[in-house]
């Protein structure tokens, strides 16, 4: 083995790619990798890469081009800098990527990484790889689990993939085809992989896939297991406080998953589901396989199950053919629903999707335009519900250090970063907290009485180094 070598990691796009990143990072460790906080001075730069929209892979190439500048000086020290594209945009573009920055070493897809070290030795033997296939083989089965130390350094609050790709085939959506069909992890491995977090001191668990509610991993008893049931499972895991998932299809909010928002006090009330669009003619089109008025059913439903559950989606304005009255729907359902927050894009045609070939491409002043509207009325309502926490009292999950000496960073049941003033050693506790003030993307509050006065200090979990 060689010595120590520097490794940093860049991740794009979702949080998929974060998990990702780190089981790369996990993977390369007994390899004589250290992870580093920055490029420079790194003998390995991996860029975790995101191809959902045209920007995502922009963006990309110009790190790309940031990373040819280090690359250059390292080798006037002497010292050679491999270069790798994983993740999505690799998936997609393969071999062109070396094509158009030919000092990229190493193109791997998202099936590939648990071969890292191996396709890591043939750049080195042959000048370049290429691997963009997608193996039979489960990859989560060589993946390397992460040690105590890195996962305490990584914090209270951890991802976990549970399930990955998507059959759904959305008419704008690359997923389908960079992560492939739709595959979920049995849930033995699962568990096991959480009580190995919860042993080190995680405290929340987010369930990731890219159609998370689709899992159907293999249960106990052999046969399919439903997010909801594992859900119940990971909830008995001792340590884990907090549990949410992320991200859903409306198709598939099956009734157990609704109970389960009644029935799991350690499921947060915080769901994001995803609708992209409020016109039936455009749902259609974008083949989302649902209508409004089934979304504003699983909504009632959902709201009936959890009063208090804060609601976050995503939307795509400007899909080929949306009129102004598609555009209208869109808005109408925005103030029927009542979100705590959204995401919204232009659509962006992805080479290879069906989205791409329609006609009736909508031009991009009309697209900046409506995005325009309709995050206007989006900050409305997340501004109405960051209003409506103050006074409120929230347990609150400390993660780290604030902003400021004495203070702490948490997190409310709603996501929303928390900024209060609290001794070190409530990192890793839950507490309760009076909201004392808010802005528009955080809270400020102060402990309740009796946290102040009687800390726990048995949840407690200190930062790695401290
Ligand atoms: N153009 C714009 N937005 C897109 N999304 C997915 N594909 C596209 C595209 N081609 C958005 C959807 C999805 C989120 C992750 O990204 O809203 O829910
Ligand atoms: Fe893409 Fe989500 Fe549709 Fe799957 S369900 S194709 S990941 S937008």
């Amino acid at each position: 083995m060689n010595g120590p070598r520097k490794l940093f990691v860049k991740s794009f796009g979702c949080q998929m790619n974060v998990y990702d990143s780190r089981r790369m990072a996990d993977t390369l460790a007994p390899e004589g990798y250290v992870e580093t906080a920055t490029a420079e001075g790194a003998d390995l730069v991996i860029l975790n890469t995101c191809h959902i929209r045209e920007k995502a892979a922009e963006k990309v190439y110009s790190e790309l081009g940031r990373v040819r500048r280090l690359k250059e000086a390292a080798a006037a020290e002497g010292r050679q800098l491999v270069v790798a594209v994983a993740g999505c945009m690799a998936q997609a573009e393969g071999e062109e990527i070396i094509r158009r920055a030919t000092m990229v070493d190493l193109v791997f897809g998202p099936q590939s990484y648990h071969r890292l070290p191996e396709l890591l030795a043939r750049a080195k033997r042959n000048g370049t790889a290429v691997d963009t296939e997608f193996p039979a083989d489960d990859k989560f089965n060589h993946l390397a689990a992460p040690d105590p130390i890195a996962i305490r350094a990584r914090g209270v609050s951890a991802f976990v993939t549970v399930q990955e790709g998507c059959d759904k085939f959305c008419t704008f959506c690359v997923v389908p085809y960079t992560r492939g069909a739709e595959f979920s992890r049995p849930v033995a491995k699962i568990l096991a992989e959480i009580e190995h977090l919860a042993e080190a001191g995680v405290r929340e668990v987010t369930l990731i896939g890219q159609n998370v509610n689709a899992y159907h991993g293999e249960g106990p008893e052999g046969g399919p297991c439903s997010l909801a049931r594992l859900l119940e499972r990971v909830a008995q895991i001792d340590g884990i406080e907090r549990l949410r998932y992320t991200t859903s299809h409306p198709r598939d909010m099956e009734d157990d998953l609704i109970a389960a928002h009644r029935d799991l006090p350690q499921l947060m009330p915080q769901l994001h589901l995803p609708v992209q669009s409020g016109s039936d003619r455009i749902l259609a089109a974008m083949n989302r396989r649902h209508t409004r008025a089934d979304y504003l059913d699983i909504v009632r439903r959902l709201r009936d199950a959890r009063p208090d559950l804060a609601l976050t989606s995503d939307f795509i304005v400007g899909f080929p053919g949306e009129t102004e009255s598609d555009f209208a729907a869109t808005l109408s359902l925005v103030n029927e629903i009542g979100l705590s927050g959204a995401f919204s894009f232009k659509y962006s045609p992805r080479p290879g999707t069906p989205g791409a070939d329609m006609d009736d491409q909508i031009d991009e002043a009309t697209k900046s335009e409506r995005l325009q509207r309709l995050q206007q009325v989006i900050e409305r309502d997340q501004a109405a519900f960051y209003r409506s926490c103050l006074g409120r009292t929230f347990d609150v999950l400390f993660e780290r250090p604030g902003r400021h000496n004495g203070q702490l960073t948490g997190r409310s049941p709603y996501l929303q970063p928390v900024q209060v003033d609290a001794p070190l050693r409530l990192i890793g506790g839950i507490a309760t907290v009076i909201i004392t003030e808010v802005g528009s993307n955080s809270l400020f509050g102060t402990l309740t009485q009796a946290n102040a006065q009687y800390p726990s200090s048995e949840s407690a979990l200190l930062p790695a180094g401290a």
